[in-house]
């Protein structure tokens, strides 16, 4: 029988302490940097994002989420085969965050890994994801989470903290025998890892007194992307995916991409051939939430009605290193 990856329900979490851009532009002001916060509102649509209380880690974040999406497939946590969790701000280095939160969340039958390609982590989750199902009788029930809380480990003296928001999403494919997961395409340029990172902390800089004073064990944009990276790449790998895959631009509901830059959507809609409108955004009210964005973008189209059952969606994904991870699902 053929066994096909199909997305049965969706969560989001996104905790209670609203910071808006008026708050960090007093801060910043302070810094005697008083336009950098409306600068970066200005050229990305972001006008506030959501911490968790301090003491959360990035499972924390997940297990609501994870809860949720559950208790709307009709599953219990001992129903579910595997956990896979996608981030780049971990509760350690090691072990995974997915094996904490299967002792949270008490799935006591599943097993757990992490993804790790930042923000392209959940697309790529969901392609591992549905992958697995199809060659396993055994796997039937996947929870696929995504969180992100780069905000506790950036230094908050640092102008692009406004980017890093606390969230998580989270999807439950199970295996069935109507189409769902229709195909996935992957990219990246490694070239690029030095550029946007945690550089101190691994086995390149283990965390020493030195490199602590210094900032590397924080987050830092070193040097910016060039826009093409996105606004060619995104478009580049829709392409390869609806051609792999035999759809067009016209077949596709919804796109769902990166929410880190408005502008960067609307270039990148065009060039994929689908209206703009067709583009749920979410970072206007969410902020940035990294890898857990599309995951949240996913369930917050679907809560809207902008996403149904029969849809064809595409999710296109962009993270540090670079990464960019493209996945087709046909909503059952
Ligand atoms: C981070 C990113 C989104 C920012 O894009 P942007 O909002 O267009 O920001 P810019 O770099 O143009 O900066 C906006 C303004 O803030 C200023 N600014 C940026 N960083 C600053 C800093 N640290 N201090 C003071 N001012 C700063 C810039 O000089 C610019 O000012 P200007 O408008 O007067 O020229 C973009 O550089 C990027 O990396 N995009 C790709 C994102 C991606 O996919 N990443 C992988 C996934 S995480």
């Amino acid at each position: 029988m053929t066994r096909t990856a199909q997305i049965v329900s969706t969560a989001r979490y996104l905790p209670g302490r609203k910071v808006t851009n008026d708050e960090l532009t007093a801060r910043f002001s302070v810094l005697g940097l008083p336009d950098v916060i409306n600068k970066f509102g200005a050229s990305t649509g972001i006008t506030q994002r959501f911490y968790a209380p301090d003491d959360w880690a990035t499972s924390d974040l997940a297990l609501p989420a994870s809860q949720e999406a559950l208790k709307r497939a009709g599953l219990k946590p001992e129903d579910v085969d595997l956990i896979v969790l996608g981030t780049d701000s971990p509760d350690y280095i090691t072990p995974d965050t997915s094996v904490v939160l299967q002792y949270k969340l008490g799935a006591k039958n599943a097993g757990t890994f992490d993804v790790g390609c930042a923000c392209a982590s959940f697309p790529t989750a969901i392609a591992l994801a549905a992958g697995l199902i199809s060659a396993n009788a055994g796997i039937r029930n996947v929870l696929v989470v995504a969180a992100y809380m780069m905000h506790k480990l950036s230094d908050p003296d640092d102008p692009v903290s406004f980017f890093y928001g606390d969230g998580a999403g989270a999807a439950v494919l199970t295996s069935g025998s109507m189409q769902g997961f229709v195909g996935a395409a992957l990219q990246a340029d490694g070239a690029y890892h030095s550029n946007w990172g945690i550089f101190s902390g691994g086995t390149f800089e283990p965390a020493s007194e030195a490199s602590v004073k210094a900032g590397r064990t924080k987050v830092r944009l070193v040097k910016p992307y060039p826009p093409e990276v996105n606004e060619e790449g995104w478009p580049r790998l829709f392409k390869r995916l609806a051609a792999e895959n035999d759809f067009t631009a016209d077949d596709v509901d919804q796109i769902l991409f990166t929410q880190v830059r408005k502008p960067t959507i609307a270039v990148a809609a065009e060039r994929c051939g689908v209206p703009v409108e067709k583009c749920h955004t979410i970072m206007e009210k969410y902020g940035y939430t990294g890898s857990a964005c599309i995951a949240m973008a996913l369930d917050d189209a679907i809560e809207l009605g902008k996403i149904k059952r029969g849809n064809l969606i595409v999710m296109i994904g962009s993270g540090v290193g670079y990464n960019q991870a493209a996945v087709a699902f046909r909503m059952t």
